[in-house]
């Protein structure tokens, strides 16, 4: 033990160390360690998305002809030339203030100097060095007692748009284990699904169907969402469940993504607004779709505010990812027009583990769900499992069942349901439907 009055306590930081690892689409990204004086240990990676809002923070890339531009060196120097020498001697249970120092150091307003990607590792290793440092899980540590909601999942299990190669407009059809009273069963429910899913596609489809996509899900031949939705259904029925019941849907339609010049391209056919708003509820009314995120593009909040007048009258969440990109500007504005009723929360979008639970925050406050998210590009870190369990917020996005980066989230839950034991709760579909 130090002298009495020492400055430095077992959670000051001793060292940050940044280096590259590869996340599961082959391009490098950053992975830090924050290490305190106590031997807490932080280790943690930054994801990368594909169908990325244009309103996110900024993903330092080098440029130039390494790994065709994608490189992360600069982001990396940046973590251990810069940013650990700001960093080093605070105490890392200090997370306001040592993000704070890392948003005044790189004095931008959207962390283009030093890079989100580099802020962000830091953000989230330090959390997780003061969790290690009292010995503590880290959804504990963020969460305190209460934390206890195992998330329901929203599984991307057919995969379109930016994330396949294949005809299919919207983004992500996925499957929403409501029926269950466990987190592990409804874990199990989703892989059988899953499992037929595979068979309903090889059947119709033949052996290309099942060929996954960048977040696990299938990416079969499809050219309309009528067809995966309809593929789903039978996949639900066949493993022997009931749609709407045991098993609902959910759409991400990343609208901004086939969205140009006033009109949406989807599956073959040009609408207005108000056309796929109308065919949103058309889907809505024949299938059990309880979500749908990102209807329209991402500048459209008063096309949002009209999509959520309709929609959540019919139960149906509406959710804002590139609408809102964990912003709370973006979100205050949404929150003052009605424009959604949950928010996506992507700790990469804003840069900060403070700023995303300042997000998730103001959307609680205000009424509406929060839903924490991966991105379609990927590592094994698992901090978004934590994050879920610590806000209680009981919705969950991390893919299929299937490839490891994906697994690693679902691995962690089960691990935390079995470390909360009989204090774990899963609420299923009152989850979404709760507050609406
Ligand atoms: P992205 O997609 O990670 O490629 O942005 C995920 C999503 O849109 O939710
Ligand atoms: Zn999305």
């Amino acid at each position: 033990m130090g002298a009495l009055g020492s400055v430095e306590s077992e959670f000051s930081i001793v060292l940050v160390k940044g280096r590259w690892v590869l996340d599961s689409r082959a391009n490098p990204t950053v992975e830090v360690d924050v290490v305190t004086a106590g031997g807490g240990v932080g280790t943690a990676g930054v994801p990368a998305g594909a169908s990325k809002g244009a309103y996110e923070a900024l993903e330092l890339r080098d440029g130039g002809r390494k790994f065709q531009g994608k490189g992360v060196e600069k982001a990396v120097a940046n973590v251990n030339e810069v940013i650990a020498k700001r960093v080093i001697g605070m105490d890392a249970r200090d997370q306001a203030e040592i993000d704070r120092a890392m948003i005044e150091l790189d004095g931008t307003p959207n962390k283009s100097k030093l890079g989100a990607n580099a802020i962000l590792a830091v953000s989230l290793a330090t959390a997780k060095a003061a969790a290690s440092t009292y010995g503590m899980p880290l959804f504990q540590y963020l969460g305190g007692k209460l934390a206890r909601v195992l998330p329901t999942p929203l599984m991307n299990v057919i995969n379109g748009g930016k994330h396949a190669g294949n005809e299919l407009s919207i983004q992500e059809f996925m499957i929403v284990p409501v029926g269950a009273d466990r987190f592990s069963e409804a874990l199990r429910v989703a892989c059988e699904v899953y499992y037929s899913l595979r068979e309903v596609l090889l059947s119709k489809y033949g052996k290309g169907a099942v060929n996954v996509g960048d977040e696990g899900g299938f990416a079969p031949p499809m050219r309309e969402s009528r067809e995966a939705l309809d593929a789903l259904v039978e996949a639900i029925r066949r493993a022997g469940y009931e749609p709407g019941r045991d098993v609902v849907l959910a759409l991400d339609a990343a609208a901004s993504s086939f969205y140009t010049d006033g009109r949406y391209r989807i599956d073959g056919k040009e609408l207005s607004r108000e056309e796929l708003i109308d065919y949103y509820v058309g889907l809505v009314n024949e299938y059990p779709i309880v979500s749908i995120e990102d209807p329209l593009d991402e500048e459209d909040f008063e096309g949002f505010r009209e999509v959520t007048s309709r929609l959540k009258p019919l139960g149906v969440q509406v959710v804002g990812d590139d609408l809102f990109v964990t912003n709370v500007k973006r979100l205050a504005k949404g929150i003052a027009m009605g424009a959604a009723t949950a928010l996506l929360l992507k700790v990469n979008q804003i840069g900060t583990l403070t700023e995303a639970l300042e997000a998730a925050f103001l959307a609680r406050r205000n009424g509406l769900n929060v839903i924490v998210s991966h991105r379609s590009g990927e590592t094994e870190d698992t901090t978004i499992a934590h994050l879920a369990v610590a806000l209680n917020c009981g919705q969950i996005k991390t893919g299929a069942p299937a490839r490891g980066e994906r697994t690693a989230k679902y691995n962690e839950l089960l691990r935390i349901e079995e470390y909360l034991a009989g204090e774990a709760e899963y609420l299923g579909i009152k989850a979404i439907k709760g507050s609406l």
